[in-house]
């Protein structure tokens, strides 16, 4: 059993199958939404979608203090490599990789690319989505910060569970996340990014309305309670 715990924004620890503890898009101690401290999350991996501050601003410190290992795109990884951290794996967009949990695959996202931190001035990078496949009805799509794509109909039916921006403003809205889940066609969607400033307020109950039969929405809130799959 894989269990996702959301803590706001676009911020998700995983547990998969044999016990790997995963945090996705680490974004704690100024997320008004959170449950956790930064301080407090164990670690074996850190992935980050991109290198804004409210989907990287804790991967450093969550790296020194658990010596999790650190996953981004090749731009990102070397950046914190020059922060010194040393346990680190850089990927790129279309990439996949066999790690002890499952296979991880970089997907296309189409956003911003600064590298927020300090010294991060000379680093950009291409946001990206993460596609974890954790074995059979267990593939777990994060888009991290995205416009709907028609990239996305690469993805249909890779993906069982679908992490989607419905936020507006700085990513797709939920009309085009309707799309979305039309061009990838997962079982079950979660929406994120959304709600953690007034630029980016929806109502997820109407969002979950727009979506219909089309796919299950899953509403979590940080604190109450995990998804299992
Ligand atoms: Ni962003």
């Amino acid at each position: 059993m894989a269990i996702l715990d959301y803590h706001g924004h676009s911020t998700f620890t995983l547990t998969t199958d044999d016990g790997s503890r995963i945090v996705i898009d680490p974004f704690f101690d100024e997320n008004p939404w959170t449950d956790i401290s930064a301080v407090d999350v164990e670690a074996d991996f850190i992935f980050c979608t991109h290198g804004h501050e409210d989907h990287f601003v804790d991967a450093i410190s969550i790296a020194r203090s658990t010596n999790a290992m650190m996953v981004g795109s090749f731009e990102l990884i070397a950046y914190v490599q020059s922060q010194g951290i040393e346990n680190a794996h850089p990927m790129h967009i279309g990439g996949s990789w066999d790690f002890p949990f499952g296979r991880v695959k970089m997907t296309i996202a189409h956003h911003g690319g600064m590298i927020a931190g300090a010294g991060a001035e000379g680093f950009t990078t291409s946001p990206a989505g993460l596609l974890f496949d954790l074995g059979p009805n267990k593939r777990l799509y994060h888009a991290g910060d995205t416009a709907l794509t028609l990239d996305m109909q690469l993805l249909k039916g890779k993906v069982d569970v679908a992490l989607i921006p419905i936020g507006d403003n700085f990513t797709m809205g939920p009309e085009d996340a309707v799309t979305a889940i039309d061009f990838i066609g997962p079982s079950v969607v979660v929406p994120i990014h959304y709600n953690t400033w007034p630029y980016i307020e929806q109502d997820p109950e109407e969002f979950r309305s727009l979506v219909g039969e089309r796919a299950i929405v899953e509403i979590l809130v940080p604190g109450q309670g995990s998804y299992e799959f």
